[in-house]
């Protein structure tokens, strides 16, 4: 269902929402309890632990170009830029240099998403100096990204809007 026919139903109160958010505990976004913390398989190994490790900084593979200045993953040619040469008899390397060679796209797999129908960007958060890690956890630490935390979950983005004073009107994030 799309969101936008709630409200024009208006059968959505604000008691209902706050029933939703009910369990909003500490600072947020919550770190998630439980899960054994196994990350997607994805086509290739790409560890941020390790390139990280090596001084490499979030903005060299994670940009916002303009005109929606969204974050976006690496196209390919970022990680030739180093594996032209570096480990490129390895096998996970040769499969990056297929890639490369077809053009393709590498088909990694999502692990933050939200639903069709939220009003999301980063740059906001960005301008507002929150910290990749407050919604991401510390990847330098991670072989393989997981989703260590909700902020995917209503019920995250308004505790933290409650506590930032940022808005909390249904048209802030939902499409009408
Ligand atoms: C600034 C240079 C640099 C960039 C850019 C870079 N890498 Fe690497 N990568 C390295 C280095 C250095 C190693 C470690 C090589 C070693 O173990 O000797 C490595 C290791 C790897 C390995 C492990 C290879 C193996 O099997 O041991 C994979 C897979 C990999 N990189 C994928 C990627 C992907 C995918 C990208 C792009 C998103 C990328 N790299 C971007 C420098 C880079
Ligand atoms: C050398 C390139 C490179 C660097 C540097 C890098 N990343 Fe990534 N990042 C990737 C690639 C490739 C993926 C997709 C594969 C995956 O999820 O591991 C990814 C995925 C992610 C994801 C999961 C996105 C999603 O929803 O699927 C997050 C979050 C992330 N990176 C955060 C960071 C942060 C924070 C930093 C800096 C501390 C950083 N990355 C630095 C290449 C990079
Ligand atoms: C306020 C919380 C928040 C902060 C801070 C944040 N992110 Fe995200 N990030 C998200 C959410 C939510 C998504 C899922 C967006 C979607 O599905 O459209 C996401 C998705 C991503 C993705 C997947 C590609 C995309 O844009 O959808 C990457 C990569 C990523 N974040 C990297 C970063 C990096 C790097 C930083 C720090 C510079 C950062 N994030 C800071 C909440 C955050
Ligand atoms: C860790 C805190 C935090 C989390 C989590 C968070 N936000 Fe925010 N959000 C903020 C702050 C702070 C601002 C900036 C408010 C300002 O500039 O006045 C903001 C701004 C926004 C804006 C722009 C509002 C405007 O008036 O232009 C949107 C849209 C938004 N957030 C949506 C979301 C959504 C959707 C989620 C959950 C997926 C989310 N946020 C999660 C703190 C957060
Ligand atoms: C700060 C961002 C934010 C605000 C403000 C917000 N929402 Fe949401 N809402 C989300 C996100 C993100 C989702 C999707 C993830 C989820 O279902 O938790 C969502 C999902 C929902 C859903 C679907 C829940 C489900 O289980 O499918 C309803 C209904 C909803 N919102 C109603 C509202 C109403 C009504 C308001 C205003 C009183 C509101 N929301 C304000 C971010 C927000």
């Amino acid at each position: 269902m799309k969101h936008g026919s709630y409200f024009a139903q208006g059968a959505i109160s604000q008691i209902q929402v706050a029933f939703l958010t009910i369990g909003a505990f500490g600072a947020s976004p919550r770190q998630l309890q439980t899960g054994n913390h196994t990350g997607p398989a994805q086509p290739i190994p790409y560890s941020h632990k390790t390139h990280l490790a090596r001084g490499l900084k979030c903005e060299t593979c994670h940009s916002n170009p303009p005109p929606n200045n969204e974050l976006t993953l690496p196209a390919v040619e970022t990680c030739m830029a180093c594996h032209q040469a570096v480990a490129r008899d390895r096998p996970s390397i040769i499969k990056l240099a297929e890639f490369a060679e077809g053009k393709e796209p590498i088909p990694w797999v999502r692990v933050y998403k939200l639903p069709d129908g939220i009003n999301w960007s980063h740059s906001p958060h960005l301008r507002a100096k929150l910290k990749c890690e407050t919604c991401h956890g510390d990847v330098s630490k991670m072989d393989v990204v997981t989703r260590v935390t909700n902020v995917t979950t209503m019920a995250t983005c308004v505790d933290c809007h409650r506590e930032k004073d940022a808005s909390i009107d249904c048209a802030t994030c939902h499409q009408q």
